[in-house]
């Protein structure tokens, strides 16, 4: 699939009359293509069964007519009134059992038998309607799955569904007693129908139940986006190109984003660096883990379906993005990968939720700097269609598991714990360096790397604990943090082994006691780089072999390690016992890049390079993250300028 720019439409937003003009202005920005009709049940069935296209085909006439190419969305985010109302049941239900009302959007029930049905009949109307349009290039299914809150439901049909899930999956409710520990607290079942939903309680529930419970809900998820798929796919046959608007916030979600992006034919990302209330954008850092993990859901470039262009927000506005950051940010997201890439949106609608979601356009329809930057990047970027579709190689993965991060949800230990802090904290040790890295699932193979680095990996099964093994034997570098190898699948701890259980060999120690530090709370260790401040979590860790390059500077500890490294067959494993800081990692991750000779460069602060190869040419995406002039590789930047360079 060839590369392309455009931004996302709505063209139900204004009067038909304006339309032939801000078709013509599409073309002049350099649009060629647009993503319609996601959110517009209503307009393609107005009653029950009458089906009713004429609108957009009005809309793909005109594009035609000018050669602008589309990305069709179903509409299924946003369900109708007259449906909610014929089967409020099709409602979520929230953790206290109220049903989420209809107002908003994806409020609907995965599960819901009769949301399956409606699913079916518009979104098979509809692809049959243009399964013979050829300038419709992808479809788009429903938009965002999970976002705002959508992926949990506590209704009946997920109640019944999850009983029948667990029947499944343990076949006897002894089983499931035994690995869920229920003799705690007086919780045995006798049998499947007993058992409740992770509803608000006194304290909180069984931690293998609730673990449980999130992998029922990604399973329903992800059955509903496959259903869609599969409707499309059997129509559309061949023609068939399909995606998924993934949003910002993945970690958080409570589905396997890698198993969705599995029935997909591209993997799509809605880019916002800065939302609604934010002072300032997420970090340089930050922005670029989130494309390197898109990228890592297929293992290839992406598409960017929504980037954002104006400031965001729903009742709150975020930040201003000054003259030329989010274009910069454009420029960032095809470096990563990115290899399409349309922008939020056309024009800030006037009405609605979303009126303070400003566009290129605003609603004085002037065309102003937001537009320029925009026809620049379209202007520039299509000159390297080739390149922004040539692979990226890294040489360094990260390594996540969803289950290990639901298991965090559920048992953060720490008021200062949030996942995507830790995994970013390192992301951004090794970002520093301008290193290529994949962020991938622990289940791909990682065997060719030469870094792999696993932020709190607490769940680490006997399959993990046999590659890591191998990867170090074989000379890989593995770097690991703390409560590493804690838990098994069923989230429980193990029994009379030491922490990190499954890896006391790959490390090369033992871990004697653990202290929560809460926010705010610190503990201090010296070593090798100088003092860390250690936050989050501390563990004292006793040597089995490993060198200790840290240990803890307060009276009672002094003698345990924080941070050691061991080496192991051909390789080392570093491993990390606390949160340390930044400064630390990144001296860590310095020494690493340097033994393993990978392909790094040393850039101003905020100043970011990322190769990439096409052919034999070289080029190199530059981009300043900051709001002053800076210099590298003897280029001078503006503020917030991004250059792609040919190196000789
Ligand atoms: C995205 C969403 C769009 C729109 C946009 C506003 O998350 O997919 O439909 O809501 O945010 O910034
Ligand atoms: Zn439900």
């Amino acid at each position: 699939m060839k590369s392309f720019f455009g931004v996302d439409y709505y063209p139900e937003h204004w009067p038909v009359e304006m339309m032939d003009k801000d078709i013509n202005r599409m073309v002049d920005m350099g649009v060629e293509v647009v993503r319609i009709g996601e959110f517009a049940w209503h307009i393609m069935e107005k009653n029950e069964g009458e089906y009713d296209f004429s609108f957009f085909d009005m809309v793909i006439e005109k594009l035609k007519k000018r050669g602008i190419k589309v990305i069709f969305g179903t509409p299924t985010a946003t369900p109708p009134a007259w449906l909610i109302n014929k089967y409020p049941e099709i409602l979520q239900r929230d953790e206290n059992l109220m049903p989420r009302s209809f107002g908003g959007r994806r409020m609907y029930c995965y599960n819901n038998e009769t949301y399956r049905e409606y699913t079916k009949r518009i979104v098979t109307e509809l692809a049959n309607h243009y399964k013979n349009e050829d300038s419709i290039i992808a479809w788009q299914i429903d938009n965002e799955f999970g976002h705002e809150g959508s992926d949990l439901c506590f209704c009946d049909t997920c109640k019944r569904g999850f009983r029948n899930y667990l029947k499944e999956k343990y076949g006897t409710v002894d089983n499931l007693n035994k690995s869920w520990g229920t003799v705690f607290w007086s919780q045995t079942y006798n049998s499947f129908d007993e058992i409740p939903l992770p509803l608000k309680t006194i304290t909180h529930h069984n931690p293998s139940m609730q673990l449980d419970y999130k992998r029922f809900m990604s399973k329903s998820i992800n059955e509903y986006a496959k259903f869609q798929v599969d409707i499309l796919r059997d129509i559309l046959g061949e023609k068939a190109f399909i995606t998924t608007n993934i949003a910002g916030g993945y970690f958080d979600k409570n589905f396997d984003h890698k198993q969705m992006a599995k029935e997909m034919d591209i993997a799509s990302y809605d880019n916002y660096p800065v939302w609604g209330g934010l002072k300032e954008p997420i970090t340089p850092a930050n922005i670029a883990m989130d494309l390197d993990f898109i990228r890592g859901l297929k293992r290839k470039n992406f598409w960017i379906v929504e980037e954002l262009m104006g400031a965001q927000g729903h009742t709150i506005i975020g930040y201003l993005p000054r003259p030329n950051q989010a274009k910069m940010w454009a420029y960032q997201a095809v470096a990563h990968g990115a290899q399409s890439i349309l922008f939020f949106r056309y024009r800030t609608a006037t009405f609605g939720t979303e009126e303070f979601c400003l566009g290129i356009i605003d609603q004085d329809n002037r065309e102003g700097r937001k537009y320029r930057e925009v026809k620049e990047f379209f202007k520039d970027v299509k000159g390297y269609r080739e390149l922004l579709q040539s692979p990226i190689k890294s040489e360094i993965a990260f390594l996540y598991d969803y289950e290990n991060i639901w298991a965090w949800k559920i048992q953060p230990q720490s008021t200062a714990f949030n996942f995507k802090e830790e995994m970013l904290k390192l992301y951004t040790a090794f970002y520093r360096h301008n290193t290529h890295i994949d962020v991938i699932d622990s289940k791909d193979d990682f065997s060719n790397y030469k870094v792999v680095v696993l932020p709190v990996m607490m769940i680490v099964d006997e399959e993990l604990k046999h590659r890591l093994e191998e990867f170090t034997k074989k000379g890989g570098t593995v770097v690991l943090t703390y409560r590493t190898s804690i838990k098994d699948r069923n989230n429980n701890l193990y029994l009379g082994k030491a922490m990190p259980c499954n890896l006391n060999d790959l490390t090369g120690i033992e871990v004697e006691e653990i202290e929560s530090l809460q926010e705010g709370q610190f503990a201090y260790a010296d070593g090798k780089f100088g003092r860390t401040k250690c936050s989050v979590m501390r563990e004292m860790i006793n040597s089995k072999g490993a060198e200790v390059l840290y240990t803890y500077q307060d009276k009672f500890y002094r003698e345990k390690g924080c941070i050691t490294l061991n080496k192991f067959g051909q390789g080392e494993v570093y491993y990390i016992g606390t949160s340390a800081d930044e400064e630390i990692l990144t001296k860590i991750a310095e020494e690493i890049v340097i033994k393993n000779d990978i392909e790094h460069y040393n850039t101003p602060y905020g100043v970011e390079v990322y190769t990439r190869y096409l052919n034999d040419k070289k080029y190199m995406f530059v981009m300043n993250h900051t709001d002053e002039d800076k210099e590298v590789l003897g280029i001078k930047l503006m503020p917030y300028d991004s250059k792609i360079i040919e190196v000789k």
